[in-house]
């Protein structure tokens, strides 16, 4: 897998630090509010597993499978709700996971739906931005890192299904991916 990458633009360690970093801060802002944490699969997995086992407050962990994407690496526009949430959001404080935020359009649309749900706060917390690509205007409420343009895999991110159990962050080889 290694072999595909054009560069590691985060390592493990990176992650790890910025990953405490963002968890403490959240812990913070959230210790005694009624909380639920809303991890969107599947390329949030571990970047979520990794945030709440940094975190000292409790939490309602669940998951919504929400994508614009297709298995290519631009966005469609079309956001399909693949996994639904179990629970009642009604006036609750939400904190969207995110692996990496891009045209924005996945999040601006999932937030329109929770707050129609009722949620009483809704807040975003990605790991990576490419702020160049956005077609949305949408806030970061914690962000772990700005990235270039480019497409990237690991660390829960993937290429066509490929990749997400790489330990770091890479940006893949242009002659890996066809369009
Ligand atoms: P957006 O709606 O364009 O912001 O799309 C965000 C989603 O697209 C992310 O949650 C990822 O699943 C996917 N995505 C965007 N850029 C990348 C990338 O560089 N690598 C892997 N997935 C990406
Ligand atoms: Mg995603």
């Amino acid at each position: 897998m290694k072999n595909d990458l054009k560069e590691i633009i985060f390592t493990a360690d990176e992650i790890n630090a910025k990953v405490r970093e963002l968890a403490k801060k959240i812990s913070k802002d959230y210790e005694n509010l009624d909380f639920v944490l809303i991890t969107i699969l599947k390329g949030s997995f571990i970047f979520a597993s990794d945030l709440v086992r940094n975190m000292d407050i409790s939490t309602n962990i669940n998951f919504m499978e929400a994508s614009s994407y297709g298995n290519g690496t631009t966005t469609s526009g079309e956001l399909k709700i693949k996994h639904d949430l179990d629970i009642d959001i009604r006036g609750k404080h939400v904190l969207i996971v995110e692996d990496i935020i891009d045209s924005g359009i996945t999040l601006s649309k999932l937030k329109n739906i929770l707050y129609e749900r009722g949620a009483g706060t809704i807040k975003i917390c990605s790991l990576l931005n490419k702020p160049s690509r956005r077609q949305i205007e949408i806030e970061i409420d914690y962000l772990g890192f700005n990235i270039p343009d480019e497409f990237v895999v690991g660390y829960g991110m993937d290429y066509a299904e490929k990749y997400r159990n790489l330990p770091y962050v890479g940006i893949l080889k242009p002659e890996i991916y066809t369009f």
